[in-house]
């Protein structure tokens, strides 16, 4: 049996994962799930109460960047993998407050990384390097943005010098460098996924795709950064999932992996897309239409939709330091560990889109209190 120590999967990615592990790759097998999460703003025990069991899965409240707390979790379970989703994840965020990125982020990964080097070195080899345990990962979810923007042509590859611009990519490019230096300098087994942007259900409305589909259900406005051609990469998100445990299970140790699907589009695409999708799920399935908070009828007295077009499109100011562009190489885990992208962007965000109509209790508990305030700022 495996034990995963799962950190931030009360958020986006982990959520998913864990609910991945347990009810699709290992369904019928024996793991054990360890939960720590601080439930920041981003972490909601919502989504992942079905998930905790108390057999396969369990919950621990708590922050990463607590010692005491790792050293015990290590001490009263056998973990052979950690997987870090834990993080302050939102550029926006981190252009405000620069600080707690650094601290959650840096500060969090080493100290999970000095925890899990307490658990699991057995000696020293004969040149005085540790030795480990057999069958132990460290493994490290980062991010496409450590590599910084590419211009219109050119993919980010393994060896790609990394060049972040923003906080938050500051702080996953440090933290990536505390793995590494781990690596080298205590021969830890780590390895890396710096994966391109994911979407998909339980996704914050602080993202561009949620935030989308949510201001389109409430009859608000898009705001759209700059002129909105920037290019981003997206990825279904149970497809990165499957990515971090090939990479956990069988990737090479010490090694960076790249997660993405080539599929690139500017982000002034991706809102028509968004809206145009919505307008036709609503044009051929009439019950979805009860959703929308705006309801006004339409000659047939049906709720009208025909305001649902690109007119709610508006653009706003910049994001400073704006990337312009992030594309993957997929090539390396493809070749190595035989990944691919199950999902295509046309069903992906038809699910995602049908996953918020359908979940409107979740986005309402995660946008009231503190989001409102965030957004009321920013927008
Ligand atoms: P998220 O913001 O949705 O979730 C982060 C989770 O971490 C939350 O549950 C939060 O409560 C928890 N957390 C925050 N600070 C903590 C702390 N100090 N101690 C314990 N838990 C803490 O983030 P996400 O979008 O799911 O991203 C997860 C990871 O994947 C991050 O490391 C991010 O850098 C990386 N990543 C994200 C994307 C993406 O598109 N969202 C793409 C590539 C990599
Ligand atoms: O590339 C991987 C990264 O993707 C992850 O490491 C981050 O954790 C994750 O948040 C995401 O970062 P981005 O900054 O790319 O995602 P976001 O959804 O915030 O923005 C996507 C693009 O849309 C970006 O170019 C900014 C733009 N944008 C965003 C928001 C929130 C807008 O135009 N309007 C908006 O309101």
């Amino acid at each position: 049996m495996k034990t995963y120590l799962v950190t931030g999967a009360a958020g986006f990615i982990g959520s998913n994962f864990i609910k991945y592990l347990l009810y699709k790759k290992y369904k019928d097998e024996d793991i054990k799930i360890i939960v720590l999460d601080a439930l920041t703003y981003a972490g909601n025990l919502g989504t992942i109460k079905d998930d905790i069991d108390n057999k396969r899965c369990f919950f621990v409240k708590g922050d990463i960047r607590d010692r005491q707390l790792a050293d015990k979790l290590f001490a009263e379970n056998d973990i052979d993998y950690v997987v870090n989703f834990a993080a302050e994840s939102h550029v926006d965020r981190s252009i405000e407050d620069p600080q707690l990125f650094l601290s959650v982020n840096i500060l969090g990964t080493q100290n999970l990384l000095d925890a899990a080097r307490r658990a699991w070195v057995t000696g020293k080899d004969a040149n005085g390097y540790p030795t480990w345990k057999e069958g132990k990962r460290y493994h490290q979810v980062s991010t496409d943005e450590v590599y910084g923007s590419l211009g219109a042509e050119g993919y980010f590859t393994e060896t790609t010098p990394v060049c972040p611009h923003s906080p938050y990519s500051a702080s996953k490019t440090s933290a990536d460098l505390f793995v590494q230096a781990y690596r080298d300098t205590y021969h830890m087994p780590v390895s890396i996924t710096r994966c391109s942007n994911n979407y998909g259900p339980y996704h914050f409305p602080e993202k561009l795709i949620p935030l989308i589909i949510n201001n389109i259900l409430e009859g608000k406005k898009l705001p759209v950064y700059g002129e909105g051609t920037n290019v981003r990469d997206w990825l279904y998100v149970e497809d990165h999932c499957k990515a971090i445990d090939m990479v956990v299970r069988n990737g090479r140790a010490g090694e960076v992996y790249n997660v993405g699907g080539h599929n690139e589009m500017r982000n002034i695409d991706i809102v028509k897309l968004t809206i145009k999708t919505i307008h036709d799920m609503m044009e051929k399935d009439k019950d979805l239409r009860k959703v929308l908070k705006k309801q006004v009828r339409d000659a047939n007295g049906d709720i009208d939709i025909s305001w649902i077009n690109d007119d709610l499109i508006t653009h706003v100011a910049d994001r400073l330091g704006h990337d312009q562009r992030y594309a993957i190489d997929p090539t390396k885990i493809k070749n190595e560990l035989g990944w691919y992208p199950e999902t295509k962007f046309a069903d992906g965000i038809v699910k995602t889109i049908k996953w918020n109509l359908e979940n409107q209790k979740w986005i309402e508990e995660v946008t009231s209190g503190d989001y409102q305030k965030y957004y009321d700022i920013m927008y």
